[in-house]
């Protein structure tokens, strides 16, 4: 028996300014989804402003009917969003209506479809404040990195490494590498997470899915700047994949990511507990939270909240003081983001109003010679 996990998310009204998810709009998700025949089991919660619909299933990856679920739980969260006036309520429903596949109308999806293991541990990340670029260090360091990973190294069923589906979120391509000989070539496209994201990843003997991630560009969705697409992902783990503390270790290092305020700034990741999961300061700092699972016959035992450790207390200091050193750059790269990643920018109105003061040097230098040529 096959099951599927599916993962999507949304933004549909934060809970003050974009810092959280009010309480109704998650009771009303779970009521929506526990009156569903579809699923087997569900589990709704919140990270920032963004709502998580974890949800397992017999239907497969790109269901319709799975999707429309959570398309319509969202519609319903954003009436709830509008009565309470939340903020920025229905910002990630793209679409007016739903067609088919929730892919392309807002909400970040990422479904993996399992032969259950005898015994099923998996991670689901889920950040806010940033892009599915930001799974990319991570991902690398579980699934490639023997200073990370020693199960690369010691677990025979480990050591023939993992194979990386890459997305180039610009040009709409995809590209498979090999780890570990291909993760020179790799890295030169995933060092660069606002383009190049990595989607999947699978055990080169079984060919069996690993870990899938959300890559959807909202702004490149809508042609327009609307936010960064928070994203989630998720990770299966042990016997033949990494322990559970392999897929957390990366997290222990706080990696600068793009997102923060307004989309338009670069910061530390800071991995967090559940309750601790509203980014605050200057909208931030991006937080990540780990919820392991247990599946059971697709029932999903648990959550375990696994930042809600004192192993991750330095994590999280070490976040604060990046923090701090990042805002005393105040506008300035490379806090805020290189031009044209950044989600608010002025620059166009600013050009425009400015435009008669710049003069063109090269054609004063021209007129000039020409001046001079003119008298001589
Ligand atoms: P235990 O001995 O606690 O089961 O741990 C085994 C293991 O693989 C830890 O990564
Ligand atoms: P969200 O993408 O989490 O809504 O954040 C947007 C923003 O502008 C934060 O300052
Ligand atoms: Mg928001
Ligand atoms: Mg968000
Ligand atoms: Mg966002």
């Amino acid at each position: 028996k096959k099951i599927t996990v599916t993962v999507i998310k949304a933004d549909v009204g934060g809970f003050v300014g974009h810092t959280s998810v009010h309480p109704e709009l998650l009771e009303k998700a779970r009521g929506v989804l526990s009156g569903s025949p579809l699923l087997i089991d569900f589990h709704v919660t919140s990270v920032g402003d963004d709502i998580n619909l974890i949800m397992t299933h017999e239907l497969g990856r790109n269901n319709g009917e799975i999707h429309k679920l959570a398309w319509d739980t969202f519609v319903a969260c954003t009436e709830v969003a509008k009565k309470l006036k939340l903020y920025g309520a229905g910002q990630d429903l793209l679409a007016d209506a739903f067609s088919g596949n929730i892919k392309g109308l807002g909400p970040g999806v990422a479904e993996m479809e399992v032969e259950e293991r005898e015994s099923e541990p998996i991670v689901i990340f889920m950040a806010d404040k940033t892009e599915p670029g930001a799974w990319n260090l991570p991902l690398y360091k579980i699934f490639a990195d023997p200073f990370n990973t020693i199960g690369l190294v010691i677990d025979p069923k480990m050591h023939c490494g993992f194979t990386f589906e890459v997305r180039d979120l610009i040009e709409n391509k995809k590209i498979m590498f090999n780890a570990p000989e291909d993760i020179y070539d790799m890295l030169v496209f995933i060092g660069a997470p606002g383009r190049y994201a990595i989607k999947r990843i699978f055990h080169r003997e079984t060919g069996q899915i690993a870990a899938v991630s959300s890559v959807q560009r909202l702004n490149l969705i809508a042609g327009r700047y609307i936010g960064k697409d928070d994203p989630v992902c998720i990770v299966r783990c042990q016997s033949g994949y990494p322990a559970v503390g392999e897929v957390l270790e990366p997290f222990a290092h706080p990696h600068l990511v793009s997102g923060w305020m307004r989309g338009s700034h670069s910061g530390p990741l800071m991995p967090v507990s559940l309750k601790d999961a509203r980014p605050s300061r200057f909208d931030g700092p991006p937080r990540v939270v780990a919820l392991g699972f247990q599946l059971a016959d697709g029932k999903l035992i648990g959550p375990q909240d696994l930042f809600d450790d004192p192993a991750f207390d330095r994590a999280r200091e070490m976040a604060n003081l990046i923090a701090d050193y990042l805002r005393r750059l105040g506008p300035f790269e490379p806090h805020r983001l290189h031009l044209d990643e950044m989600e608010y920018t002025t620059m166009p109105m600013v050009m425009q109003k400015l435009k008669d003061r710049f003069i063109d040097l090269r054609l004063a230098k021209a007129q000039k010679a020409q001046k001079e040529k003119g008298g001589a």
